[in-house]
């Protein structure tokens, strides 16, 4: 896991499929749900708001090219995945993602910037609450 440091705002901001004014909840929210294996998948589809989230998802598409922002554009200047997932040689994801955050050059950064392999890929496994619950089993497993 690469960068949940670096996207600190990602819980407070909303994902698309849900309403804005709906707020991460936290593990206490469903604290009272006597069924645990209700409660389990209602904690696992809590989670997959921030695995689904486009800032995270951005470096977990199923596809060679990186996302960005918050509508998913695709990546600009346009890169590719390379075989071991941090781009081709002369467009390196490190060439232009140091390992911080550039502010000034508005570049965001973190230690070993690269796509997340394959097997990792979220962009798109959003739609029912099952695929949430498949998407976080799957993360588990891993
Ligand atoms: C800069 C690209 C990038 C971004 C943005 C990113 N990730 Fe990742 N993520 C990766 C890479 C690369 C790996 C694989 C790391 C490894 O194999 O050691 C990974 C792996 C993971 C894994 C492990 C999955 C598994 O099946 O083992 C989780 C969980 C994860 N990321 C969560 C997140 C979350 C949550 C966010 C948003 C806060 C996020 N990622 C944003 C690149 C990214
Ligand atoms: C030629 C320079 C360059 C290369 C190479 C490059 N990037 Fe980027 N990338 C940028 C810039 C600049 C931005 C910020 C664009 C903006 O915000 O307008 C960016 C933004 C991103 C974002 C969006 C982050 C967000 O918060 O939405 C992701 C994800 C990303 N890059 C992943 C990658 C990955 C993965 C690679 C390697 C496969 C890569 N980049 C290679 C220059 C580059």
């Amino acid at each position: 896991m690469v960068l949940l440091g670096s996207l600190p705002y990602v819980a407070r901001t909303s994902p698309r499929s849900v309403s804005p004014s709906e707020t991460l909840r936290g593990p206490d929210a469903f604290a009272k749900m006597a069924d645990k294996t209700a409660r389990s998948r209602a904690l696992f589809v809590e989670a997959t708001r921030v695995l689904l989230h486009p800032r995270c998802s951005n470096c977990h598409p199923a596809g060679d090219s990186p996302l960005q922002g918050d509508r998913q554009l695709m990546h600009d200047p346009p890169v590719q995945r390379g075989s071991d997932n941090d781009g081709v040689v002369g467009m390196q994801c490190g060439t232009c993602h140091q390992d911080h955050n550039l502010e000034l050059a508005r570049v965001p950064g973190a230690p070993k910037w690269a796509l997340a392999p394959r097997k990792m890929a979220w962009v798109g496994r959003t739609g029912s609450r099952w695929k949430s619950i498949r998407l976080m089993s799957d993360v588990c497993e891993m």
